[in-house]
């Protein structure tokens, strides 16, 4: 049988191998998808034994080994070489040779989550992004190529929000992208998508963030969970909506799903279970 797995360290609240099951369950697809906690000191062999493992198809990446990953990745598509990241591998064999080629689905899983789900329209409209480590990296240019008029990054330590900016410039013609500072975003006044693409969420934190930015915005949190301090914060200063990340993650997943077997499964019955 087919087998996928995800390897990440720590690996104990995944939710990949159920949400894979379910689409192949779905798809009427014969695969096997299992958690695999791998310490970084560990990562070199394990993709050493995935390529003599023929039944090996794929594999997820989560924190840490986004960007070891890449490093050691035959090929890489365009979106995971804008990104820095890799958070799907195809493993690709032949009589030849047997390749890795790195992904990020991360940017396509967010569009279509904020599109489809939310009903969110990018075109046209003004973003602050807030954050600018590897998931903020990940999704700014399928945000630009989505569309949107502007993209201001916003991060506590401005000089990564700068090299972010400086990053993407190399890669994509994005006049509509800049850095932006915290007394910048409160003249700006209300933007029509917050995102938090910052890990403060984790600890309990909200990022700085002046309240105007999200009043009668649309916030949307990439972390998820019952509802997520920034979720709750937006709500309070008067966004319009908001929004946590799990319909990303069921999204991307999905992405990364239709890499390994040519079809894409519908993900409103995963999102809903999940919820
Ligand atoms: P990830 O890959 O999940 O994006 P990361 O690269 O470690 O993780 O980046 C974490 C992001 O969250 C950074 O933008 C970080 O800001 P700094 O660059 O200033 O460190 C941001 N972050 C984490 N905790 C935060 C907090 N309490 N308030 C504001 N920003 C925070």
């Amino acid at each position: 049988m087919d087998r996928y797995a995800v390897i990440g360290w720590p690996l104990d609240y995944t939710r990949s191998p159920q949400i894979h099951r379910l689409f192949a369950d779905h798809c009427g697809e014969a695969l096997s998808y299992e958690a695999q906690p791998i310490s970084p000191e560990n990562l070199a062999s394990t993709l050493e034994a995935f390529l003599k493992q023929p039944e090996m198809c794929g594999f997820n990446v989560t924190v840490p080994h986004k960007e070891s990953v890449m490093a050691r990745c035959d090929a890489l598509s365009d979106e995971a070489d804008e990104a820095g990241a890799v958070n799907t591998v195809v493993i690709e064999r032949s009589a030849r040779a047997t390749r890795l080629i790195g992904h990020n689905t991360d940017g396509a899983g967010l569009v279509q989550d904020l599109t489809q789900r939310h009903g969110v329209s990018l075109d046209g409209a003004e973003i602050l992004m807030v954050g600018a480590g590897g998931a903020a990296r990940g999704t700014c240019g399928p945000l630009l190529r989505a569309g949107c008029a502007s993209l201001h990054v916003l991060n506590r330590t401005p000089a990564r929000a700068q090299a972010l900016v400086e990053h993407l410039r190399t890669r994509a013609d994005a006049p509509r992208l800049a850095a932006i500072t915290h007394d910048a975003v409160a003249s700006h006044g209300p933007y029509d998508l917050v995102i938090n693409a910052t890990s403060a969420g984790l600890g309990d934190d909200v990022p700085a963030l002046p309240e105007a930015s999200v009043r009668g915005a649309f916030c949307y949190d990439m972390l998820y969970g019952k509802e997520t301090p920034f979720e709750r914060w937006a709500a309070g200063e008067g966004a319009h909506r908001v929004a946590t990340g799990l319909g990303m993650l069921v999204e991307q997943a999905a992405e990364a799903f239709r890499l390994w077997r040519g079809v894409r499964p519908p993900t409103d019955a995963v999102f809903d279970l999940l919820r």
